[in-house]
Order: structure tokens, then C-alpha cells, then sequence
């Protein structure tokens, strides 16, 4: 069986029913770059360890540079024969450098500490990758609510009406919530930054190699302290794809409000043409397909990270081949963030929000009546009445037609003597807005204050 890592206690070679289910060049080639650079930092391990002459280490350095070149090039790429992203370059390794001096590189180590060292290399690369995408989605929010700081529109509960707010402040949330996300990435680097290099199949190795020098070598924190936990253990790239999931719903409830937003109903915002779709059937359709496919992606999101999780439950210690069922599917949501993230901040920095169209929809629905409500404690009046003299004042505004501000004197009064002219002056949505100058409100002090907050934490993570 030529060209494989394996076969020689086997009579004969595996059929080709299992070589088909076997394969996984087909996902796992990614992997090339940081399988070279791991067996770069293996042969500096086997060398110091006196397993390769200084020759034959530069030898095996070269040949492998000149690998890593040719599959950057994309020059070279697994064949039929190979089994996973391992043994194809082994095998072309032995063909670069010959057999007897290819032979000597899988001393000390296995697969299974391959596979579970090369998944976080990538995992790393890639969450500084979405890491940067997430600050330019958060910039994106708050710039635009830096250019709409005074706007005021309908701040909902149940999707009802419920009290005014500040766009800035309802964009900021948005950055909010993402800064966590990015927070957990850089949590999540402390658990995955360990190198499981040296475990070897499960037991560790025999031959004294450097496992913090082989760590060190690939930019990874430590060596694992555990071997058995280093090869069998996949909760680092199960919390990845947590977070690229929880990095879905986060933006799938943006994506949510966006195409709200955009119904004539609404109305409250156009989306670039450049980041609109058009329909085949209706010439007037402009449609918001970026929003639709966050939204969707998300549950694709959800789908990897569960298939994972159903994948590593109840598997007995050390590594078993279904570990194998890892990579796709945070692959997947890897590549379907990457490209859903920057085209999801192009739309958010493009998009023209009708601040009129909110600010006249701010006040409707009543939403200024716990405003009136609070006016009333103001004066002492105790909460429970507070909100029974509203409750009224909301009902007759309701059979009559009227706003809040509408009602005269004299059916005021008749509501409640409490109720005098004054409290006309807290039914503006403006009044409403600047008076929720509490931690965290929407008064605009508060939400002036959330520009550097924000920008301080996504700076420190
Ligand atoms: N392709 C395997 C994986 O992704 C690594 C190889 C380990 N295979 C083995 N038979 N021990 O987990």
C-alpha cells in the first residue's frame, strides 16, 4: 500500500468501499499549512532531541518550505490514493526528500496529535479573522449612531410600542451584544491556545522530544498536560462553534429588525442598491437579501454547532475516528461567517435611516404614558395610583381618538385632580427621552457617554 501511513501487519489493502468513506482530503487539505509548520516544529524537536543530524534537519526543512510553497501555489494537492491531509504529505515529503530521510519525520508523534494541534492553529487564524470582521460591524453600528445622536424613534416591547429612545442608543445595544461576542472570543483563545503535540496517539511519547519547544515553535501558549485529554478531547472546537452560533443569533436579530425596518410599513430604512437584491418576476422589488440570509445562516450556525456537540457525547477516552466528524461542520462556520460578516457591515454602513418617519411614529401607541405615570410619583403620588390615574387617562385618549397630549384640562382634572395642565410637559418625545438619565438610559448624556465605553471595550479585547 504505497504512499500510506499504515499496512504492513495488513494482508492486504483497504477496499474501496472503505478508502471512500475514509477520505477526508476533501475538507481536511486546509489543514496543509499548519500540518507543515507542525512537522517543522517536529523536526526541530527530533534534531535537538539527536533523532536528525543538523544535514538532515536542513534537508527536511527545506523540503518541507518547499512543500508549504507548492501547496500554496496550489501546485500540490492530496491524491486519489491519500487517505487525509497526514499522510498525503508524508507522502510527498518522502518524494521531495527521499524515503530514507522522509521516513524518519513521524518519530514521536501521531495523528491524533497532529489533528488535535493542526484544528486549533486554524481555529486561532481564523477567530483573529472574524475578531477583526466583529470590530468592523461594531464601528459600522456606531457610526451610524454617531450620525444620528438626536434621532428618536419607537423603542418596542412585544414588538409593541413601549417608550421612546434614542436610534443611537437601540444601535448602540446592538454594538453592545457584539462586543460580547468578541469578548468570548478572546476567552476562548485561553482554553485553545495549548498544544497537544506530544501526546503522541494517546499515552505521549518515548523519546524525549520538547513538547514547549515544539508549542513555542507554533505560537500556541503550552504544551497539554494531559495527553489522554490532548487527543481525545474537542470542547475547544465545540465552544468555537458556540461562539460562531451565538456571533449568528446576534446578528440574525439585527438582520430581523433590518427587514422590519424595510417593509413600507415601517419604513423606517432603504438599503443601499448595492446591498439589495432586485426580483426575476417583479421589476420593482428591492429586496433585503443580506438581512434574509443572516437570518438563515444563523440556523445553519446552530446545526453545526449541535451536530458537534451530538458527535462528541458519550465517546469513551482517547481519540476515536469519530473525531473526525469535528472539522466540517466548524469549518463551515468558519467560511459562512467570513463571508457573511463583511457583506452584513457594508449593508449596516450604507443603510439611510428616515428619522422623520420615526420620530412622528416615536409618540404613538400611548408611549409616553409611564411617562405621565412617573411625572405623578414625582409628585408623590404612590405608583399603584400613579399607574391607575394613566391607565385611565390612556383609555379616555383611546375612546376619543386623542394623543396623550390631546386631552384638555377639564377631562384631565376629571381623570384625576392630580392630573394638572403641567404634565404636558413630559408628553414629548423629547422630554420623555431626556428624562431617562439613569445608568444605562436613554438620555442623550448616557448615550453620549456609550461612544468611548464601547470603543474602550472592543479596544481592550
Ligand atoms: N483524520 C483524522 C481526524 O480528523 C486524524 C487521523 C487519525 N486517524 C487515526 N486513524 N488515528 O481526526
Amino acid at each position: 500500500n504505497e504512499g500510506s501511513l499504515w499496512g504492513a501487519r495488513f494482508a492486504g489493502g483497504p477496499s474501496p468501499e472503505l478508502q471512500r468513506l475514509s477520505k477526508s482530503t476533501h475538507f481536511d487539505w486546509q489543514l496543509a499549512p499548519y500540518d507543515l509548520a507542525g512537522s517543522r516544529a517536529h523536526a526541530r524537536a527530533l534534531a535537538a532531541a539527536g533523532y536528525l543530524e543538523p544535514g538532515e534537519l536542513d534537508r527536511m526543512l527545506t523540503g518541507l518550505d518547499a512543500l508549504e510553497a507548492r501547496v500554496l501555489s496550489g501546485d500540490l494537492v492530496a491524491a486519489d490514493s491519500d487517505e487525509d491531509v497526514h499522510g498525503a504529505l508524508e507522502a510527498a515529503l518522502i518524494a521531495e526528500v527521499g524515503p530514507e530521510l522522509g521516513g524518519k519525520l513521524r518519530a514521536g508523534r501521531s495523528r491524533n496529535d497532529q489533528i488535535a494541534t493542526l484544528v486549533r492553529l486554524y481555529l486561532k487564524d481564523h477567530a483573529a479573522t472574524i475578531g477583526r470582521q466583529l470590530v468592523h460591524l461594531i464601528d459600522a453600528l456606531a457610526a451610524q449612531a454617531d450620525q444620528h445622536r438626536t434621532a428618536i424613534m419607537p423603542g418596542r416591547t412585544h414588538l409593541q410600542h413601549a417608550q421612546p429612545v434614542l436610534l443611537a442608543h437601540h444601535l448602540l445595544a446592538h454594538g453592545w451584544s457584539l462586543s460580547r461576542d468578541l469578548e468570548r472570543l478572546a476567552d476562548w483563545l485561553k482554553r485553545a491556545d495549548v498544544s497537544p503535540y506530544g501526546g503522541g496517539a494517546l499515552a505521549g511519547s518515548t523519546l524525549g522530544l520538547d513538547a514547549a519547544a515544539v508549542a513555542r515553535d507554533l505560537g500556541l501558549a503550552a504544551p497539554a498536560e494531559n495527553s489522554i485529554d490532548a487527543t481525545a478531547s474537542r470542547d475547544v472546537v465545540a465552544e468555537f462553534a458556540f461562539v460562531t452560533a451565538m456571533i449568528g443569533i446576534d446578528l440574525s436579530r439585527i438582520a430581523e429588525e433590518v427587514i422590519l425596518w424595510n417593509t413600507r410599513e415601517f419604513g423606517f430604512v432603504t438599503l443601499d442598491d448595492a446591498y439589495s437584491t432586485g426580483s426575476s418576476i417583479m421589476p420593482q422589488k428591492k429586496n433585503p437579501d443580506i438581512a434574509e440570509l443572516a437570518r438563515g445562516k444563523s440556523g445553519r450556525l446552530i446545526g453545526n454547532l449541535t451536530g458537534l456537540l451530538a458527535t462528541l457525547k458519550a465517546l469513551p477516552l482517547a481519540y476515536n475516528r469519530d473525531l473526525q466528524e469535528d472539522k466540517e461542520p466548524v469549518f463551515d462556520s468558519v467560511e459562512t461567517l467570513e463571508v457573511l460578516l463583511p457583506a452584513f457591515t457594508g449593508m449596516i454602513e450604507t443603510v439611510t435611516f428616515h428619522t422623520d418617519r420615526m420620530a412622528e411614529l416615536a409618540p404613538a401607541g400611548f408611549s409616553l404614558a409611564t411617562d405621565v405615570a412617573e411625572w405623578l410619583v414625582k409628585r408623590r403620588v404612590p405608583f399603584r395610583d400613579a399607574h391607575e390615574i394613566t391607565g385611565a387617562l390612556v383609555r379616555y385618549a383611546e375612546e376619543h381618538s386623542l394623543e396623550l397630549h390631546e386631552v384638555d384640562d377639564a377631562a384631565l382634572a376629571a381623570i384625576s385632580p392630580q392630573l394638572t395642565p403641567q404634565v404636558r410637559e413630559v408628553l414629548t418625545i423629547e422630554g420623555s427621552v431626556a428624562s431617562r438619565d439613569g445608568v444605562g438610559g436613554t438620555a442623550p448624556a448616557g448615550v453620549e457617554a456609550q461612544f468611548a465605553a464601547l470603543a474602550d471595550r472592543v479596544r481592550h479585547l
